[in-house]
């Protein structure tokens, strides 16, 4: 949550760091501010584009550092933007994360009389490390000495008016990149927002500080150990994260679809053995196949795509798993031992509860994978091992075309280790060729998006909305209920079909509907008495089905058909029926879809 640019050369900082800050608005857009050397700070509430407005003419300064916020510390205001400064003015703080120990920090700090202007935690760090240097420290010195005392999350971007040319940043569980170009540097939360001026990037390690200025670039522990590594080369481009003709990024991604599921599977599958070949895996290839137990963990949708996950482990793996919120699980006292293993699934890879729960399972000794589609995101450098989505950057703040490749690689995840157990090559080769068919039956559902326009035009003026399924669909009617929830700002329940009348029935009424999940499987007759039970209350019906069912629209007010297949592979057909849904719903209400209020892409404080 929230973002930082910062760069340091001999171009105008101003345009590179507007531009960097407009692609990590989804990281938070409720304020935004920058310090450029030889220039007044400017904050300004609202989006990027406000800030823009704000800035004089002719910006000439090639150094500075600038912040896209997420409120957690005091109203969105321009007095809470970002950069902080000390009392004096001369310091300049850009912070990601939260300070855990900052009220008994700021109380010390006024006691020796500095004067606070803002309501954040994140001020503190500014008046920490001016006055350091008020008593003689250097800057290095002071940011060091502060990160000492600071307890929480970070990433943060510092600059000292009488050191114009150089920025200190560094990072503890809120990312930092540095980009390394041609006699200039950038650093970002993000390589989408520098991998325009550079592909050559250095990730910063929790604990670790750097100092660039133009000519320089240095790594070094809060203990000043200086740190070598060799920079990496990305392979990303810049036409990755624009729109793509599309209106919304949401729309292009959910529209990307096939190419995403090709993708997640590409040079994974054996379609002559019915094998799945997961690189990623090798190393702990052993422990995956003896484990007795697995617990996931996730946020939000990674979570739901958990839920999926748990199903294709128990039934194709054979191996017992849990399914755990991340926020709750890192707090619960979970029986632990070598034979658990704990798979994080996490879009970003940066979800600050995910990732202390994969810190926290590797103290007590369980293996960990991750599930992950940003490359050398923390989390996906925190595992033991892992599968990469290659879903491609997501940028719409609600996760779409990420949500159905987690579903994907868990079932290939799921199919490799069944493999090396029970399952038979004809049923691995039956998974496999269904696979290979979703891109072609994905680009059915996506051809009927007019229909389901209408459908979601016709019903967004509905107050709640109730999801149902049994089995593969119950995790799908959370999801599709999370999706309307965060675009349309609607309020929708999921629920599992068979608990209906153990509560929510009571609710429903003509002005209630309720979308109904039930692909052609083994729990279809089950479901379907279930959505008897809701017509015969007057409650409008929402079915998604099978091509070609006959009995649905004899029932259903609406009907959605995906195409047959196994019912492993259903809930990513009904996912994208439903990711439409709820993009039209939140198109007709009028609502920014690709930024709805309050949210953020990357969750990076718990
Ligand atoms: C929902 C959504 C969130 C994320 C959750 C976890 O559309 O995007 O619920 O799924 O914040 O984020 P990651 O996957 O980045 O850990």
């Amino acid at each position: 949550m929230c973002g930082i640019i910062g760069y340091v050369g001999k171009k105008p900082a101003s345009e590179i760091l507007i531009d960097g800050l407009k692609t990590l608005e989804y990281r938070g857009y409720d304020s935004s501010g920058l310090y450029i050397s030889g220039e007044k700070r400017i904050r300004s509430v609202g989006g990027v584009n406000n800030l823009y407005k704000k800035l004089p003419k002719g910006m000439k300064g090639t150094c500075g550092i600038a912040h896209t916020r997420w409120a957690t510390h005091g109203k969105p205001s321009e007095k809470n933007s970002h950069p902080h400064t000390g009392t004096s003015g001369y310091i300049f703080v850009v912070h990601n994360g939260i300070i855990e120990n900052y009220i008994d920090l700021k109380n010390n700090l006024k006691k020796q009389g500095s004067k606070f202007s803002s309501e954040t935690d994140s001020e503190v760090i500014a008046h920490l490390i001016e006055k350091q240097i008020d008593e003689g420290s250097t800057f290095e010195e002071s940011v060091v000495n502060t990160l000492k005392v600071i307890k929480g999350a970070y990433g943060i971007a510092v600059m000292n008016k009488r050191e114009p040319e150089k920025i200190i940043a560094a990072q503890k569980g809120s990312p930092i990149v540095l980009g390394i170009g041609d006699n200039e540097y950038f650093i970002a939360s993000d390589v989408s927002a520098i991998v325009k001026h550079t592909k050559t990037v250095l990730y910063i390690n929790d604990g670790e500080c750097l100092v660039i200025t133009p000519t320089s670039h240095n790594i070094f522990t809060i203990d000043l150990k200086t740190c070598k590594r060799k920079p990496e080369k990305i392979s990303w481009n810049t036409e990755r994260v624009k729109k793509g003709g599309y209106k919304h990024f949401m729309l292009k991604e959910i529209m990307e679809a096939p190419e995403v599921l090709k993708n997640s599977v590409r040079g994974r599958l054996l379609p002559e053995t019915g094998n799945a070949k997961l690189g990623g895996l090798e190393t702990i290839t052993d422990k995956l196949t003896t484990i007795k137990r697995i617990i996931i963990v996730g946020c939000g949708s990674a979570y739901y795509a958990g839920l999926v996950g748990k199903l294709y482990f128990e039934e194709i793996a054979g191996i017992p798993t849990e399914v755990e919120i991340a926020s709750e699980y890192r707090y619960r006292t979970i029986p632990l031992n070598k034979e658990t293993m704990i798979l994080a699934i996490s879009q970003s890879g940066e979800t600050a509860d995910t990732l202390s729960c994969i810190n926290e399972a590797k103290a007590k000794g369980c293996s960990t994978i991750g599930v992950v589609n940003v490359v050398g995101s923390s989390i996906a450098r925190a595992v033991d091992a892992g599968v990469y989505n290659h879903a491609g950057p997501e940028i719409g703040v609600a996760s779409t075309k990420a949500f159905i490749s987690q579903l994907e690689v868990l079932l290939l995840i799921a199919l490799y280790i069944g493999r090396k157990k029970n399952v038979s090559s004809s049923e691995g080769k039956n998974i496999i060729n269904e696979i290979n068919k979703l891109p072609k039956k994905i680009e059915l559902v996506l051809a009927q998006a007019k229909k389901i326009e209408l459908i979601a035009k016709k019903y967004s003026d509905s107050k709640d909305f109730l999801y149902i399924g049994r089995k593969y669909s119950y995790p799908i009617a959370f999801e599709g209920a999370l999706k309307l929830k965060e675009v349309s700002y609607i309020h929708a329940e999921g629920y599992g079909a068979g608990e209906m009348k153990h509560g929510p029935i009571a609710m429903i009424d003509k002005q209630f509907p309720s979308i109904a999940i039930i692909p052609n499987d083994t729990v279809y007759e089950k479901t379907f008495s279930n959505i008897e039970e809701i017509r015969a209350r007057d409650g409008k019906v929402i079915a998604i089905t099978t091509k070609g069912d006959k009995k649905i629209p004899t029932i259903a007010n609406e009907v959605i058909e995906v195409p047959k297949t196994i019912e492993l592979i259903y809930p990513i057909l009904t996912t994208v029926v439903l990711q439409l849904f709820a993009y039209y719903v939140g198109v007709h209400r009028g609502l920014n879809v690709d930024r709805p209020r309050n949210l953020a892409k990357s969750v990076t404080v718990e």
